[in-house]
C-alpha cells in the first residue's frame, strides 16, 4: 500500500545568477538585531563572496559579527565556541555562507543557543530540542542538501563520532542559491556532491513499499539528471549543468523523495558517516566506496526494485535474467561513479583500514550492538562489518 506522508519544505529559496546581494535584503526581513555570518575553511573569502554578503548587510544596515572556520565533518567544538559567542553577542539569526558543512554547524549553533544543557544530546538522541534560531544560507557547493532539510551532521572529536539530528526547528528560511558560486569547487568536490545527491534520492527509492509513480519518475529523473552533470568534470563553468545540479541537490534532501515510501533506508549514509567520522573523507565519496558492497549484499531482498533502478535509471536492457539485470545496474552505476572519478571501494578513498578498525566501525555503527540499520535489508553489527570488508576487498 501506497504510504501516508507529511511534506513540508517551507524554505524560501531565491536562485540564479547574482542572487546572494539580496542576502541583505532576505536577513532584512527576518526582523532579527543582530546576525552571525558562519562560513568555512576560506573558499569564501578567496572568492570574494564573504564581502559581498558583507556589503549587502551593510547596505541594510544590518548589525553582524562572522565565525569562520568550520571544517568538512563539521566539529563539536567550534560548535560550542558559536553558542557562546551567540550568547554573548545577542545573536538572534545566523547566515550561512557555505556548504553543508558550515549550514549543520549553524544549525547546531541555533540548537545550543534556543536550548539549555549540551546540545550534542540531541545528537546522541538523548532528548528534544524545543527550538532553533532561525537560519539563512547562502550555498555555495551543490551536495549535502541542508539548505532545505531538516538536517544537521556534526563529529564530536570526543571519540571521533559523527552523528546527525533531525528536527523541523533547523529548516533554513530562506536559501540563496547561485549555481555560479559553484564553478571554483575543486572537481572532487563536485563530484562528491553529485553522488551525495543521487545518493539521498537512492535511499528512499531502496525500500518495501508500493511507492508513487510519480515520486519514482521524479526520483529516476533526477539521478538521470545528475549523472548527465558528469559535464561538468570538463566543463566546470558550464552554468546550465551548475544551476540542474544545484537545484536537484535541493529537491533531493528536502523531503519530495520520501512521498508516499516511508522515509527509506539510509543504511549507505550511516556506513558513511562511521568513515567522515574516523577518517575525516569528503562524505559524497564516502558513500561511492560503500556503495556497490552494500547493494550486492541486500539486492536479494528487493529484487524488483533492483531491476527497475537497473533499467530506468541506469538504461540497462531489460532481460529473462533477472538476476543478471540487477548486477548489470549496480556495475553501471559504480562505472559512472569511476567516470567521474569518485571511489567504488575504500581503497579509493585513499585510507588504510585494518581489521580491527572495521571491527571498531561496525560496533560504533550498530551503536554498540543496539541498533540495526537500513530496511531493505535490516544489518546488524556482523552484517555492517561483511559490508566493510567487502568494500575493502
Ligand atoms: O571550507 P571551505 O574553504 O569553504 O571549503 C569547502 C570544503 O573544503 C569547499 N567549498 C565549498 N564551496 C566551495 C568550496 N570550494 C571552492 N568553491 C566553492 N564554491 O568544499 C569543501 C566541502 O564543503 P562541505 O560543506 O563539507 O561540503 P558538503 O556540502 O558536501 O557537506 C558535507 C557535510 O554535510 C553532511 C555530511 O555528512 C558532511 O558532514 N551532510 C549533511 C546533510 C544535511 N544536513 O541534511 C545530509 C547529508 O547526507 C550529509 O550527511
Ligand atoms: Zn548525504
Amino acid at each position: 500500500m501506497m504510504e501516508n506522508f507529511q511534506y513540508y519544505a517551507p524554505t524560501k529559496v531565491v536562485f540564479g545568477k547574482g542572487t546572494e546581494n539580496k542576502a541583505g535584503q532576505l536577513v532584512k526581513e527576518q526582523n532579527c538585531r543582530k546576525v552571525l555570518i558562519h562560513y568555512g575553511s576560506g573558499s569564501v573569502k578567496r572568492s570574494g563572496l564573504l564581502d559581498r554578503i558583507f556589503a549587502s548587510l551593510d547596505e541594510e544596515g544590518i548589525s553582524y559579527i562572522s565565525l569562520g572556520g568550520v571544517v568538512p565533518n563539521p566539529r563539536l567544538s567550534l560548535v560550542y565556541e558559536g553558542i557562546d559567542l551567540c550568547r554573548r553577542e545577542g545573536v538572534d539569526f545566523i547566515l550561512a555562507v557555505g556548504g553543508g558543512s558550515v549550514i549543520d554547524s549553524a544549525k547546531a549553533i541555533g540548537y545550543g543557543v534556543e536550548n539549555e544543557g549540551d546540545v550534542w544530546d540531541f545528537y546522541e538522541r538523548k532528548r528534544q530540542a524545543c527550538g532553533c534560531l532561525p537560519i539563512g544560507v547562502v550555498l555555495t557547493i551543490a551536495a549535502a542538501g541542508s539548505e532545505m532539510s531538516d538536517s544537521s551532521v556534526i563529529t564530536n572529536e570526543n571519540g571521533w563520532l559523527k552523528r546527525g539530528y533531525n528536527s523541523s526547528y533547523c529548516r533554513p528560511k530562506f536559501a540563496v542559491m547561485n549555481p555560479e558560486l559553484t564553478m571554483t569547487l575543486p572537481k572532487y568536490q563536485t563530484a562528491s556532491g553529485c553522488v551525495d545527491i543521487m545518493m539521498h534520492t537512492m535511499e528512499r527509492y531502496f525500500n518495501h513499499c508500493d511507492n508513487m509513480e510519480l515520486t519514482d519518475g521524479i526520483s529516476e529523473h533526477l539521478l538521470r539528471t545528475v549523472m548527465n552533470a558528469k559535464i561538468l568534470m570538463d566543463e566546470p563553468q558550464c552554468y546550465k549543468a551548475r544551476a540542474e545540479v544545484m537545484w536537484a541537490g535541493s529537491l533531493s534532501h528536502n523531503g519530495l523523495m520520501a512521498c508516499g515510501n516511508d522515509g527509506g533506508d539510509w543504511a549507505c549514509h550511516q556506513l558513511e558517516h562511521e568513515l567522515g567520522g574516523m577518517f575525516d573523507v569528503a562524505h559524497g565519496a564516502g558513500l561511492a566506496a560503500v556503495w556497490g558492497s552494500w547493494a550486492r549484499y541486500v539486492c536479494d531482498a528487493l529484487p524488483d526494485r533492483f531491476e527497475q533502478f537497473a533499467v530506468n535509471v541506469m538504461g540497462v536492457e531489460n532481460g529473462d535474467d533477472k538476476n543478471a539485470v540487477i548486477q548489470k545496474g549496480i556495475e553501471a552505476m559504480e562505472n559512472f561513479f569511476r567516470q567521474i572519478e569518485m571511489p567504488t571501494d575504500l581503497g579509493g578513498l585513499n585510507i588504510e583500514v585494518s581489521e580491527d578498525q572495521m571491527k571498531e566501525l561496525a560496533l560504533k555503527c550498530s551503536h554498540f550492538g543496539k541498533r540495526t540499520i537500513g530496511c531493505v535489508k535490516k544489518l546488524n553489527q556482523e552484517d555492517i562489518y561483511r559490508i566493510y570488508q567487502k568494500a575493502a576487498d
